[in-house]
Formats: C-alpha cells, sequence, structure tokens
C-alpha cells in the first residue's frame, strides 16, 4: 500500500522534473526499503501507546539508532574537540560508522593515563619470555619506557632504579632465572587468531640488550636501551603491548574478572562501558575518570532511556548491526521505570564520584604507609568523616581539609584550585612537570559534593 503511493509520488516527481521517457520503466521499481523507519514510529515495531512522559518522549526524539547518535552521542561529543573520549584517538564515535563500530570494541586501549583503566576494560596482555635460557611465556602486566640513555650499571655498582631511562617490564609471575643481570634476547608474544579461526601464539617482536631483574619481587624486568637500539624500542612501544593490569593496581582485569567489558555490548547496558562512563559505574563498582559528558548537559532520563534501549535492542548473536532500525520501546525493559535511569541521583556522591578522584589523583602521593604531607587519601570509603570532614589541616591548621558547605574554608579544595592562601604546592603535584590541575569537571564535582551535599559519605 505505502509502495504504490510511492510509486504515485515518484512518477509525479519524474514528470514535474521534465525528464519523462515513454519506455523507462515503471519508477515504481526503484528499489526502496518499504521497511525503512519513519520518525515516530515503523511497520516492523509495535509503537509504545502507554503513558508514560519520558517513554513518549524518547520514542519520538530518538526513533532510531541514527538519532541516538547524531542527537545524544554527538552532543555530547561535540564542542571541545575529543570529550568524547579519555583519549582524543579512542574511541572516536563522531560518525555512525565509528559508532557501530564501538560494538562489541574494547574500552580503555589508549588510555592516556594508567590510574583512568577501568579493571574491568582490561584485556589479557600479551607474554614476554627470554629466547635464551628457555623459559615460560609470561604475561606482561604494564611496561613503561623512559626516554633518555641508560647510564653506566654494574652489578656491584650502579644498580637500575623504579625511573632509570629505558624500558621497565612488570609481569605477572617472577622470573625464572637465577641472575640478576643477563644479555638475552627477550621476545614479545601475542595470540593473533587465524583464517580457520585457531589461536596462534606468534612472536612479534624481539629485543636483544642487558636485562635486569629486580631483586624484590623478581617479576621487574629492567631492558638496557642503548642509543642505536631507541628506535628499535620504541617502535615495539609504539606499535602497542597489549598489558594486562594497565592501570598498575595488581588486578589483571581479564584475568580475575573473567569477561572484559566492551564499550557498547549488544543486549547489555549495564555491562556496557560508555553507560558506565556516563553513570561512573557498572554495577557496585566505580569507574576511574571523569564521567562523561564533559563539557555538556548530562543526558536526562529521555536520552538515557533511547540509549539503553537502543543497546538491548542490538541482537547479541548478530555479525553486524545497523543504526538505522527502530527502537522498540514497547519492549525495552527500561519503559517499565525510566525515571530509575536519571544520572541525578548518582551524581557527585562520595562513593561514587569524589573518592575515585582522589584515589586515581592522589593516592600515589598520599596513601601508603608514608603518606606526603601526612594526608592519606587512600583506604577505606568509610572513614573520611575521621580523615577529612572538620579535621584540621596540617599546613594550615586554622582551616579544616573539609568544611561542609563552604567552599573557600575547605583547605583541600583551596588545594586543589591554587587559592593564593595555600602553602605549598597546589595539587596534585605531577613530578615531571609541578602540577597538573585536575580537569574542571571533577573540580566541579569536588565541589558539588563539599557545597551541594554538605561533604555526606554516601
Ligand atoms: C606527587 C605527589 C603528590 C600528589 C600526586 C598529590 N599530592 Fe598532595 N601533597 C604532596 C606533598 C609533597 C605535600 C606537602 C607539600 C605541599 O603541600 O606542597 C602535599 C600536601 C597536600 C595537602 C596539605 C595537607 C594538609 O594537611 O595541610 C593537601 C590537602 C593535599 N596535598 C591534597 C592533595 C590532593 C587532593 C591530591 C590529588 C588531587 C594530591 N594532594 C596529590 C604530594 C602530592
Amino acid at each position: 500500500m505505502k509502495r504504490s503511493l510511492l510509486a504515485a509520488t515518484l512518477g509525479a516527481l519524474a514528470l514535474a522534473c521534465g525528464s519523462p521517457d515513454p519506455n523507462q520503466d515503471d519508477p515504481g521499481t526503484i528499489p526502496f526499503d518499504p521497511k525503512r523507519p519513519t520518525p515516530g514510529g515503523n511497520s516492523e515495531v509495535a509503537p509504545y501507546t502507554g503513558l508514560d512522559a519520558d517513554v513518549l518522549t524518547a520514542q519520538l526524539k530518538y526513533p532510531t539508532g541514527i538519532d541516538v547518535h547524531r542527537k545524544l552521542v554527538m552532543r555530547t561529543c561535540s564542542g571541545t574537540n575529543g570529550v568524547c573520549h579519555n583519549q582524543k584517538e579512542y574511541p572516536d564515535l563522531h560518525t555512525p560508522g565509528t559508532f557501530v563500530a564501538a560494538i562489541n570494541a574494547p574500552c580503555n586501549v589508549q588510555s592516556g593515563n594508567s590510574s583512568g583503566v577501568f579493571d574491568r576494560c582490561e584485556r589479557l596482555g600479551d607474554r614476554f619470555r627470554f629466547v635464551e635460557p628457555v623459559f615460560k611465556e609470561i604475561e606482561i602486566g604494564w611496561f613503561e619506557l623512559f626516554p633518555g640513555e641508560t647510564p653506566e650499571l654494574d652489578p656491584r655498582g650502579t644498580r637500575p632504579d623504579d625511573s632509570t631511562p629505558g624500558l621497565h617490564l612488570y609481569l605477572h609471575d617472577p622470573v625464572p632465572v637465577e641472575q640478576d643481570r643477563l644479555n638475552a634476547t627477550g621476545t614479545f608474544i601475542r595470540n593473533f587468531i587465524d583464517d580457520q579461526g585457531n589461536v596462534q601464539a606468534l612472536a612479534f617482536a624481539s629485543y636483544d640488550t642487558t636485562w635486569w631483574v629486580f631483586e624484590n619481587d623478581r617479576r621487574h624486568l629492567f631492558a638496557r636501551v642503548n642509543e642505536n637500539q631507541r628506535e628499535i624500542v620504541e617502535g615495539l612501544v609504539a606499535s602497542g603491548i597489549v598489558q594486562g593490569d594497565q592501570n598498575r593496581n595488581g588486578t589483571y582485569g581479564a584475568r580475575i574478572l573473567g569477561n572484559t567489558v566492551p564499550l557498547i555490548k549488544p543486549g547489555k547496558p549495564e555491562e556496557s562501558y560508555l553507560v558506565a562512563r556516563l553513570r561512573g559505574y557498572m554495577g557496585e563498582q566505580s569507574v576511574p575518570g571523569t564521567r562523561m559528558p564533559l563539557a555538556n548537559q548530562p543526558p536526562n532520563v529521555p536520552d538515557m532511556l533511547a540509549l539503553m534501549c537502543f543497546i538491548e535492542g542490538l541482537d547479541p548473536s548478530a555479525a553486524q548491526w545497523s543504526l538505522g532500525s527502530a527502537i522498540d520501546y514497547n519492549k525495552c525493559s527500561y519503559s517499565a521505570n525510566p525515571s530509575a535511569l536519571s544520572l541525578g541521583g548518582s551524581g557527585d556522591k562520595w562513593s561514587t564520584r569524589v573518592l575515585p578522584i582522589l584515589q586515581s589523583n592522589c593516592g600515589g602521593c598520599h596513601g601508603g604507609d608514608n603518606p606526603q604531607g601526612g594526608l592519606d587519601l587512600l583506604g577505606s570509603s568509610h572513614d573520611v568523616d575521621q580523615r577529612l570532614v572538620l579535621k584540621p589541616s596540617r599546613q594550615k591548621p586554622t582551616l579544616n581539609l573539609i568544611q561542609p558547605g563552604s567552599l573557600d574554608k575547605s583547605y583541600l579544595f583551596l588545594k586543589l584550585t591554587g587559592d593564593g592562601s595555600i602553602i605549598g604546592s597546589r595539587m596534585p603535584v605531577n613530578p615531571l612537570n609541578g602540577n597538573s590541575p585536575l580537569p574542571e569537571a571533577e573540580l566541579k564535582s569536588i565541589e558539588n559534593w563539599i557545597f551541594l551535599s554538605g561533604a555526606e559519605e554516601n
């Protein structure tokens, strides 16, 4: 029925354009997919006819995945270049094609900052072994290449330390060699899947140099990089060694937690990293890094509903997906209670937002047995009252570290904004280049927590 109507319209158009060719086929045979969804619903999917205003709004604004991409993802991404991502390059969500490619794609692939990586994004790492003496392959937790020339080292004199220029490898298991220093070829091994679907282990790089084994746990290897080897090593690092413990917290996400979560998991919005970054948590776990979107209004309930229903409607067994199909709000489980999707309630709370910011940005110095400045910002999330709220600063005992409801009387907050009255440096200190202030959005969250929610521990 629709089809014949269209044929008539096209016929009229052809006439109007003045190109009538009596021998031409009936223009109604021009390929046209009548199932293409039209805004407001289409023949494939029964429209939602209930009364929930949020569902109706979502259905009207976001009939298909294309609308989710254009009106939600693009809106929250645009503005400042790269705000979509924790890295400019990854994930690229700027086109419908790259948005589709985010389905089942790994998360945190190129995080610029190791502490911003979510354990459940970690993949099985590449493996390392020496060619001679022979020993088993060991998963690589993480690595670091410090630029500059490796100084002269010798077993009885100067040994490498944690920051010696050269290549540092941190492995999952202790290295099974006796020596503390050896000349050997190290190889890097990765699993590939061949045409037949078989997993093949391939040595994708090797490196011949002097290796040092750190004595404390024998999992830390140091490789000397000579001037003529620098390019090889830089190439190796640039080609991307997959790190099993990218965030360096001792949890090998893929090994210990089982399934690595993808950016978008078809059928499973709750296990999609993209959703977790909007919420700041996945299940019970908080997700490190700034809550998305950075620069724009957070999604409202109909926005979230559209995203969740879009993801829930993706068929997990499909080989590829299209953004063009209509979103089925009728079937979508979230349509029963859309207001539960509100991000407002999960906003700037201590446990899901503020604590993770402090842990990932401050914990390196303000934790452990001897925290810098005498201030411990790690530890359990349940003793914030004892350590921060209404507790005097050491540097400026006339001010409390956190004074609920008052920013300019909260010394910890002043240290973060670099207020003129602070003693010492603006926090966080970056040992390499002075200090690197927290991003605006994180400061804003800490501000909201102190100012709006009275520094409640929740
Ligand atoms: C690289 C190490 C380092 C990092 C990272 C770091 N700090 Fe500090 N912090 C220090 C040192 C050293 C001091 C003492 C000297 C100073 O204040 O400059 C200090 C002092 C402080 C003080 C003063 C303590 C008091 O009782 O008066 C506060 C508050 C503070 N830091 C908060 C933070 C916060 C919040 C973060 C993370 C956003 C952070 N720091 C990250 C090293 C660090």
